[in-house]
């Protein structure tokens, strides 16, 4: 429940106010709710000592990323997400509340950071700019391939901020989309920002009891570690492997049950696809299985996860349900609807399947940072063999070189 203050205000903040409400097309309340947070945010700018590696958690949703990346022993330094109900889950669960748009955000004013996570919504790239520009014998860069779409803004910051390393995430279907040209577009601007990328589809079924392939893409800045990069994806897989009865609750309100209405719906809906010769239909999730993917859908009828009931009728998952099948703690309050709680963890990731990959990418920058800074004393170890002191301005280092040569 929304508690209520009453603040009073001097006459020219309310007018200020006001008007701030009128261009910013939301509520007096969402204007004000939304500046106490960012006041809070700024009390928490501390990077703390023990903090392994600092990250920012781009289209944050609820924060799946960040709950796997502080579970690796990241700590975060910025989020964005524009979504009001993802906000208010996150803002309850990290005491932060995520910046909007991302594509209004000035690169250069995001924190310095050592890995960039973003779960960035697929979009297609336009053609027509590319192909002109190709045609006239130009090739295109990033700016061309990508402008308009949100990947392009994840590569405008990769660009202005240079973290050591980032994570990607999305559906499989990446990879196909647009006859294989988005993904094509997605790895060649990678590439052309100097980072060495690597990527791979893993089921989340490894952690969670349920089937849910994504694309995950992870680079390494080359022009700080050299392009002698090594990097593969060695999961640690949950045995035994976890299945539906793991994340079941004991005791689950009536009101989960299908009514009559709706499951006769659903049975007659997918007689008539099977007797058409095509599998959609509803899953009823056997307790020593896994589940489909838990889809951004689910809360309209929630058909395609269903468990079975003795004597009922079949019943959706809950949302705690659901928010296990993701691998969050018990921990994670929910404080929205029912209805946002489902399509936020539908949008949401295996957070195990994170931590792991992030727990990957944290050794691979230990190492790599370890090499890079035996490189330079190697290096320096080897221009004051011969009198050169880096340590001096440039022009007194020439000058020092003349005099050795
Ligand atoms: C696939 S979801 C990522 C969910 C997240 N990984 C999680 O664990 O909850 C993509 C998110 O991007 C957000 N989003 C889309 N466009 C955005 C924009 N322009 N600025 C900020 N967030 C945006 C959506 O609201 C959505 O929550």
């Amino acid at each position: 429940m929304a508690k209520q203050l009453h603040v009073r205000l001097d006459d020219a903040v309310y007018e200020a106010l006001t008007g701030c409400n009128t261009s910013e097309n939301s509520s007096l309340q969402d204007v004000v709710s939304s500046a106490i947070m960012q006041y809070i945010n700024n009390q928490n700018k501390e990077v703390p000592e023990n903090a392994n590696f600092t990250f920012i958690d781009l289209f944050a949703g609820i924060g799946g990323m960040r709950l796997a990346y502080e579970n690796a022993g990241g700590h975060c330094v910025y989020s964005s997400e524009w979504n009001k109900y993802s906000q208010q889950t996150y803002f309850a669960n990290f005491g932060e509340q995520p910046e909007g748009d991302i594509t209004k955000v000035d690169e250069n004013e995001i924190p310095d950071h050592d890995i960039l996570v973003a779960g960035f919504p697929c979009q297609p790239f336009s053609i027509a700019g590319v192909s002109k520009k190709q045609s006239m014998g130009r090739a295109t860069g990033f700016e061309d391939k990508t402008q308009g779409t949100l990947f392009f803004d994840v590569c405008r910051i990769l660009k202005a901020k240079r973290p050591k390393a980032f994570m990607l995430e999305n559906v499989k279907n990446l990879c196909s989309h647009d006859r294989g040209r988005t993904f094509k577009v997605i790895c060649e601007s990678l590439d052309e920002l100097d980072y060495e990328v690597f990527y791979q589809v893993i089921d989340g079924q490894a952690f969670v009891p349920q089937h849910r392939e994504r694309i995950i893409i992870v680079g390494f800045d080359r022009k700080r570690y050299g392009s002698d990069i090594g990097f593969s994806f060695d999961i640690n897989k949950v045995e035994p492997k976890p299945v539906m009865r793991d994340i079941l609750e004991k005791e689950v309100d009536p009101k989960y049950t299908l009514s009559d209405k709706l499951w006769t719906y659903l049975q007659g809906y997918a007689a008539k696809h099977k007797a058409a010769g095509n599998g959609f239909g509803y899953g009823i999730a056997e307790p020593d299985g896994v589940s489909r993917t838990l889809s951004a859908r689910y809360y309209k009828d929630g058909s395609e996860i269903l468990i079975a009931q003795e004597g009922k009728n079949p019943r959706r998952l809950t949302p705690r349900e659901c928010a296990r099948l993701q691998g969050f703690p018990d921990t994670f309050k929910i404080t929205v609807s029912d209805t946002q709680a489902y399509r936020q963890f539908g949008n949401s990731v295996v957070v195990p399947l994170m931590g792991n990959v992030a727990q990957l990418i944290c050794s691979k920058i230990t190492e790599l940072d370890a090499a890079a800074e035996q490189l330079a004393v190697v290096k320096t170890e080897k221009l004051t063999a011969v009198g050169i002191d880096e340590t001096v301005p440039e022009v007194a280092a020439h000058e020092q070189m003349q005099a050795v040569v």
